[in-house]
């Protein structure tokens, strides 16, 4: 990969933004040979796009139509376009709260990540601190998987452990979980823009770990 043609991310999220800004400080630490070409949000004053802007990295708020959950044909196409635009190699979901399913996989197929904070299969979709708590779980985690059609049903790429502690809420444990995602999201997509990650069926190998 030359400096001339970098690895492009375009970064996807509705809320305060904590992993834009860990995948950014990995970035500017150059421990990522990657940049950040755009950052997209459905809410106009979310965090994230103020994080983005502070950054100097170039964002955009996308009004994402009428649905709550989702984004409707006309809308996913604009975030489609706005992402081929700015030359996305890869869409990094980071707290973005609506499902994909049309458009957007098609045009990146097998090129979206999200993260989430529960060690997948486990408690996917909302509220996942909530339901780890629910169930009693005495370990949770955080998940890097790529996007299928599915909620949080994609092949898995890396997942770290953290335990659940008798006081938490679903607070405290999200933090600690964030904590985490801060380590591995960034890590996960170094391997990914490297090249090191391959994928058989749902199986997912990275080499340099091999
Ligand atoms: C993260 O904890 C991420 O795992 C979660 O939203 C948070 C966004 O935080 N995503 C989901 O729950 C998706 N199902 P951030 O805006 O501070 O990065």
């Amino acid at each position: 990969m030359g400096s001339s043609n970098p690895f492009r991310l375009g970064i996807l999220g509705s809320g305060c933004g904590t992993n834009f800004v860990a995948i950014n400080a990995a970035i500017e630490r150059r421990r990522i040979p990657v940049e950040v070409s755009i950052v997209v949000s459905d809410i106009e004053d979310s965090e994230i796009l103020s994080h983005a802007r502070r950054c100097n990295v170039n964002s955009r708020f996308i009004d994402p139509g009428t649905y709550r959950t989702k984004l409707d044909d006309a809308t996913e196409k604009i975030y489609v376009s706005t992402l081929l635009e700015a030359q996305v190699d890869l869409v990094v979901l980071a707290g973005f709260m609506r499902i994909l399913k049309g458009e957007l996989l098609k045009a990146f197929e097998g090129r979206v990540i999200n993260i989430h904070p529960s060690l997948l299969p486990s408690f996917p979709g909302l509220e996942a601190c909530q339901q780890a708590l629910d169930y009693g779980v005495k370990f949770t985690g955080a998940t890097v998987h790529f996007v299928d059609q599915g909620i949080d049903s994609g092949p898995i790429i890396s997942q770290e452990t953290v335990p659940v502690l008798d006081d938490d809420t679903p607070q405290s444990l999200h933090e600690r979980i964030q904590l985490a995602e801060h380590k591995i999201y960034p890590e996960a997509i170094a391997a990914i823009a490297g090249g090191e990650v391959r994928q058989k069926g749902r199986r997912t190998y990275i080499s340099s770990s091999q």
